[in-house]
């Protein structure tokens, strides 16, 4: 997959049986955040933050349900998890970051795509997140993965300290994020790659409406912290994907 400039107006085909799956994730959204859409749009405009609570048991109450009902095969088919994993460019040996790691989705591929060498820091507000990533890990052999809780405004990574970091469905659940891109800018080593993948405004299934970010607030938001911004090419339904490179 290749860099390209303007997803804008590309229409969104949505499989029927992957409509239902978008509506838990939706769902999950607005479990995850305690409030619905209807006190959402309440929320201030125009880059507005799907924030959770500071980290503690409130981040994500309902992760069993979330892991049982989201049928990961079936999600596979519109996340498409090598494809978004092919175009966060790893290599054997790097540390790659999974921020907002949720229940550990990403978490296999990522130890793979960087190998016994490699380090994946999977990171997360939620200490129920936490406890069950740590269970999945052990569950799935992944040796090189340590989940880490975070605070909200605050990925703790040491400067130029990691290679790679991923942040899928998770950066319009981030408040403050031109300072907080700065702290993951800060983060990467030279040759360094942020990928933001999150939902389009026009998708017909998602975070609330009001929630969703436009890639070119993303792009705005990222430049403003001194990341040299590209919108990707991709082969996803529902997404859109913005990289942020070390410039
Ligand atoms: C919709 S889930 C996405 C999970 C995973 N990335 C995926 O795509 O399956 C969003 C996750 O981001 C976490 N999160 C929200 N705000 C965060 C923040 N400021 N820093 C780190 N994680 C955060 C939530 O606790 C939740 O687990």
């Amino acid at each position: 997959m290749s860099l390209i400039v303007n997803p804008s107006n590309r229409a969104i085909r949505m499989p029927p049986r992957a409509i239902p799956l978008l509506a838990l994730v939706t769902a999950l959204c607005a479990a995850c955040n305690g409030r619905s859409s209807q006190n959402a749009s309440a929320a201030a405009a125009p880059a507005p933050t799907h924030e959770h609570s500071s980290g503690s048991e409130r981040g994500c109450p309902h992760l069993q349900a979330y892991s049982e009902q989201l049928d990961e095969q079936q999600r596979d088919e519109w996340q498409r998890p090598e494809g978004v994993i092919e175009l966060l460019e790893c290599r054997v040996g790097m540390t790659v970051v999974d921020l907002g790691a949720g229940t550990g989705y990403f978490l296999r591929y990522l130890s793979e795509a960087v190998g016994r060498e490699g380090h994946v820091l999977a990171l997360d507000i939620s200490r129920s997140s936490i406890n069950w990533m740590s269970s999945r890990i052990e569950r799935e052999g992944l040796p090189n993965v340590r989940p880490e809780m975070v605070a909200p405004d605050d990925p703790g990574l040491s400067p130029r300290s990691v290679d790679r970091i991923l942040v899928a469905n998770t950066w319009h659940h981030i408040s403050g994020r031109v300072d907080y891109a700065e702290k993951l800018l800060a983060a990467l080593r030279p040759g360094g790659l942020l990928l933001i993948v999150d939902f389009t405004i026009d998708s017909p299934e998602g975070p609330p409406p009001q929630m969703r970010l436009t890639y070119d607030t993303v792009m705005r938001e990222l430049e403003g912290a001194g990341f040299a911004v590209e919108v990707v090419q991709e082969e996803l339904p529902y997404h859109y994907v913005i990289a942020g490179r070390v410039p």
